[in-house]
């Protein structure tokens, strides 16, 4: 049999205040996450204030966009979700489609930003990119979790 285990993974996912704004895309994006097998691990309501927004996106610091997304991601209620699946990075990358809303809706019309986002700045969701990111960026939402913990007490339960 298949091991699942071999490739369980944890991301984090964020449902942006665009989004959050709107219960009909809330829920619509509750709904995606369970029916594409993902495992909410948690999952939280938040609200950000600018300096986590500029010490989460410092990557971007500098770039034309920096300032407008700052201020976006602070300006109103986020939900956060750690969640667990096989190749689960990819898989919410994927569900994402592309980050600009343009190439979103004419490449990925089926995914969720190609569906519901805005503007680049305002494209419903965030998933990290890489272990290392998911790494980081789960330890920035959900800082009382242990990952290797999780993994030794839940992944035999993936097998
Ligand atoms: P990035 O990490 O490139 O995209 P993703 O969210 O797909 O990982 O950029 C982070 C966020 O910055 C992106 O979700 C929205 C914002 N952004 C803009 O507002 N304009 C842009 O041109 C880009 C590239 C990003
Ligand atoms: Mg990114």
């Amino acid at each position: 049999a298949r091991r699942l285990s071999k490739v369980l993974q944890l991301t984090l996912a964020v449902i942006k205040p665009d989004a959050v704004a709107h219960p009909v895309m809330l829920e619509a994006l509750h709904q995606r996450i369970l029916d594409n097998n993902f495992v909410i691990v948690k999952c939280k309501g938040l609200v950000w204030r600018r300096q986590d927004s500029e010490r989460f996106y410092a990557e971007h610091s500098g770039r034309f966009f920096y300032q407008r997304l700052v201020e976006f991601m602070a300006s109103g209620p986020m939900r956060a979700y750690l969640l667990a699946r096989e190749d689960a990075i990819r898989h919410w990358r994927e569900l994402m489609g592309p980050t600009k809303v343009f190439r979103a809706r004419y490449t990925a019309p089926e995914s969720i930003r190609g569906q519901f986002g805005l503007t680049d700045t305002r494209n419903t969701t965030h998933g990290s990119d890489s272990i290392e990111s998911a790494r980081r960026e789960i330890d920035f939402f959900f800082p009382d979790f242990c990952m290797e913990e999780w993994m030794d007490k839940e992944e035999p339960l993936f097998r």
